[in-house]
């Protein structure tokens, strides 16, 4: 997919301005503080419902201003071209539309627009906490399978619930008797639901596999395998997954087992007074030639595997939607040699509409995509640098 145009109105330092894209490569040059990230996050917003930045709205919107407005028009992979709206205002209110009509949740954004973006952050995807690799994962997942996002808000809710009822019943707060009830019946709707979500991980680990080989040997040249497995955390999938070979049984028939596993816990989780086990301290280790990175990556291995991981996510996406998102490479090839900085580039604009945001023009000496535009960001303000001339005369920031 891509972004053909845009307009932004009080946008962070972004006042009023409207931009018609380049279907392949966007280069937005400026000094740190400029205005680039802004662009980014509000061309993103809609692919999340949020600011992929985690801003809250308030934040978002220009200092003395009431209201946010952003217009995007997307072309869809199938070619079909939609207008999608977004409005955010300081007292919460929030407006969506897609081609004029109201959308009613943040879930129905999913899939109209993909943007992937790569950013000093991203390297957290292999050095970071779980929690980042569980979000890559379950995000991945959500775009192949909607029903995906459901289950996980539902484990997410029955464990919010049961944290708050082992922290009753350690203290004493709640009858005995009455809470271990609820306390099962919770733990029946997580198991249901966790079924759901381990499945899916697993499933997706399995996907990702294959392309993740392919980017990272694209990136960094072979030899060098690269593979991604998932770690449950619940003893019972763990076994399932071993016996499995790397699949996972039927929804029902996982969830009895997980329900099992946690049930017998029961008492040790009410003597700790918090959930001990689940889906939420699910991992996955990323292993370089049977290495793990987390642990033993230097900065450029784990950076590059860490691209790699973003690169095949687009694929298994097309693979199984024919739908490319969007990447947005925000200032991230400082720590890749240049010779994988080269490749990146060369990889990820021959499929996929890009946006760059750069303060060093180093960083894009030489490259020069077919369908190139540039843009020069000075204090919210973009200025057209059209001409290669041009972009080769801009300067680096501080
Ligand atoms: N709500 C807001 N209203 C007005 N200006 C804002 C708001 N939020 C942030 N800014 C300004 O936006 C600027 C930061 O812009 P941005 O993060 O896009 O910079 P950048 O060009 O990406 O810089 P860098 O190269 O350092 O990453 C800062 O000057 C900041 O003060
Ligand atoms: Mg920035």
């Amino acid at each position: 997919m891509r972004i053909l145009s845009a307009t932004l109105q009080n946008f962070r330092n972004l006042d009023e301005v409207s931009f018609e894209f380049s279907p392949s490569v966007n280069l937005l040059l400026g000094r740190n503080g400029e205005g680039k990230t802004n662009l980014l996050e509000a061309l993103g917003w809609f692919a999340l419902g949020r600011s992929h930045m985690g801003a809250r709205p308030e934040e978002m919107i220009a200092f003395g201003q009431d209201a946010l407005h952003v217009n995007l028009s997307v072309e869809e992979d199938s070619g079909a071209v939609v207008a999608c709206e977004f409005g955010l205002d300081r007292r919460g209110g929030r407006r969506l539309r897609v081609d004029g009509e109201p959308l009613k949740q943040r879930a129905e954004l999913i899939g109209r627009l993909v943007t992937v973006v790569f950013n000093p952050d991203t390297i957290g995807l292999v050095r970071g906490a779980p929690q980042m690799r569980r979000q890559f994962a379950d995000q991945g997942m959500a775009e192949l399978d909607p029903t995906y996002l459901g289950h996980l808000s539902a484990c997410q809710r029955a464990l919010k619930q049961k944290t708050g009822l082992l922290h009753d019943l350690r203290r004493g707060y709640s009858a005995n008797g009455r809470g271990r009830a609820e306390l099962t019946a919770w733990n029946r709707e997580l198991a249901v639901h966790a079924a759901a979500v381990c499945r899916g991980r697993a499933a997706y680990a399995r996907l990702l596999e294959p392309p993740l080989q392919a980017n990272h040997e694209a990136l960094a040249g072979p030899p060098g395998a690269l593979s991604c497995d998932y770690r449950p955390r619940l003893e019972s999938v763990v076994r399932r997954l071993v016996a499995g070979g790397g699949e996972l049984p039927p929804e029902a028939e996982l969830a009895g087992a997980i329900f099992d596993e946690i049930d017998y816990i029961m008492d040790t989780e009410i003597r700790r007074g918090r959930p001990l086990t689940g889906p939420q301290f699910d991992d996955f280790n990323l292993v370089l030639e049977g290495v793990d990175l987390r642990v033993y990556g230097s900065q450029g291995q784990t950076r590059t595997a860490a691209i790699a991981m973003i690169l095949a996510r687009s694929d298994v996406l097309f693979g199984q939607r024919r739908m490319r998102p969007v990447l947005f490479f925000d200032d991230i090839f400082s720590e890749l040699d240049r010779e994988r900085t080269r490749r990146l580039q060369e990889m990820s604009s021959r499929e996929h509409q890009v946006f760059v945001a750069t303060a060093r023009t180093d960083d894009i000496a030489g490259w020069r995509p077919g369908g190139l535009s540039a843009w020069r960001v000075e204090g919210g303000r973009f200025t057209a640098a059209g001409s290669t001339d041009e972009v080769g005369t801009i300067t680096a920031g501080d």
